[in-house]
């Protein structure tokens, strides 16, 4: 979502200033381009040295400046961007552009921009708290002005403790993304927007007794970079996850489960979606009566059996369901042995619409690692993908599926 895009990032006077510069970092290395202007206030906590270290730009602080003016700086910087991100946003300054003051570079950009402002505010409690403020923020929301935060907790002063602490970057980085989606969906750029994708990811735990349990060896890396990408793609996304250890997505709705009798149940929760994709490893099959307490050994030598019984087929279940199933339905194929007669089997058996093949033996190192060498295989054939990272092969699966519901 912030690949390619350019940011003017205004940094005001705030002790939370020192956050703005791992701000840079986070936005840059997501690729987007970020144009620092910093208020004479902000020059007092951090330099313009380091702000224009980290963003590899020149960094604007003065309205008359001479250099910038003379192709009329400030109406640039408000125009040329496609995001305006006002961290931190003091009381003073949200003051400011609820009353349209134009007094310094970052006021006139505030003042003179058509773009999109997203604004963190920081500011002791008592004066976020203060009706004046108040009332600027109510003024600010209703012209369309987005705002992330501020938290709660412990402030920089000692013993000030309340709401008032600026959003941590990634939070702020977080709601860039969700802006400048809604700006892309308003614009019609995205395939996926307004419709819903349902994705299954990870492993499931089926539980032995109270402390151990069946598991399988999924990372659930792919079916999170598929949720991301359907995000990125404009869709609402829903997110049944086993227990993995990535962290939850910024934007996506997340589902914690652990077997798979309680992934199925989500999934049904869930529908209708416009597109379902299956990415978790299901286990097979669950232990047919869970053991209440743990099971000892009995002393005679002999380890106790466990008796399994089949797990239901969240994939199969939908596909055969009429009223269920999505318009288009996912399913993946991990083999380690007769890849593509698996495939298909799985296509008819299960009736989905497409099956990503991949070989999951160990040699290949796709569990748990970050790349994939995917096959797309569906009635009208089969495609033979390059290896990609996950992200890669999720952006493709996404684009496909976007291109799959646009065409029907
Ligand atoms: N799947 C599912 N529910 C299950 C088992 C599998 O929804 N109980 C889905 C997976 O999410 C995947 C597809 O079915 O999209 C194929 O999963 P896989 O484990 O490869 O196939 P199985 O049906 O389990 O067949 P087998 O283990 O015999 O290969």
């Amino acid at each position: 979502m912030l690949r390619g895009k350019d940011i003017v990032l205004i940094i005001s006077g705030g002790i939370a200033a020192y956050k703005s510069l791992d701000l840079i970092r986070r936005l840059k290395e997501r690729g987007a381009r970020v144009v620092p202007v910093m208020t004479n206030g902000a020059q007092e906590f951090i330099t313009p040295l380091a702000v224009g270290a980290l963003s590899a730009e020149k960094v604007f602080t003065n309205l008359f400046d001479r250099e910038a003016e003379h192709d009329v700086g400030h109406i640039r910087l408000a125009r040329d961007h496609d995001l305006i991100l006002v961290a931190p946003a003091t009381a003073n300054l949200m003051a400011k552009m609820a009353h349209g003051i134009t007094d310094d570079l970052a006021t006139a950009v505030l003042l003179a921009t058509d773009k999109p402002v997203l604004a963190a505010p920081a500011m002791n409690p008592k004066m976020w708290l203060h009706e004046a403020t108040q009332r600027n923020l109510e003024t600010l929301t209703e012209r369309g002005i987005s705002f992330v935060g501020p938290a709660s907790g412990e402030m920089a002063e000692r013993n000030e403790s309340g709401v008032g602490r600026m959003s941590e970057p990634l939070e702020i980085v977080a709601a860039a993304e969700a802006v400048l989606r809604e700006e892309a969906i308003k614009a019609g750029s995205l395939p996926l927007a307004n419709k819903h994708v349902l994705i299954t990811s990870g492993p499931t735990h089926e539980p032995i007794d109270p402390v151990r349990f069946i598991a399988n060896r999924s990372s659930g890396k792919q079916g999170h970079a598929l949720a991301r990408a359907a995000f990125e793609a404009g869709a609402r996304v829903t997110l049944v996850s086993g227990p993995v250890d990535l962290p939850d997505l910024a934007n996506i709705t997340t589902i914690h489960v652990e077997s798979a009798a309680a992934m199925m149940a989500a999934v049904e929760d869930n529908l209708p979606a416009d597109i379902a994709i299956m990415a978790a490893a299901v286990a097979d099959w669950r232990v047919a009566s869970e053991g209440a307490q743990k099971i000892k050994k009995d002393g005679s030598g002999k380890p106790p059996a466990l008796e399994l019984t089949e797990n239901p087929d969240i994939l199969a279940t939908i596909g055969h369901q009429k009223n269920l199933r999505p318009r288009l339905l996912i399913g993946f194929a991990a083999e380690t042995q007769d890849l593509l007669k698996n495939a298909r089997s799985k296509l008819e058996r299960k009736n989905a619409d497409w099956i990503i093949a991949n070989d999951v033996s160990p040699e290949t190192g796709v569990m748990g690692g970050d790349a994939n060498t995917v096959r797309l295989v569906s009635q009208e054939g089969v495609e033979d993908w390059p290896q990609m990272d996950k992200a890669e092969v999720a952006r493709k699966i996404i684009a496909r599926a976007g291109d799959a519901l646009n065409q029907t």
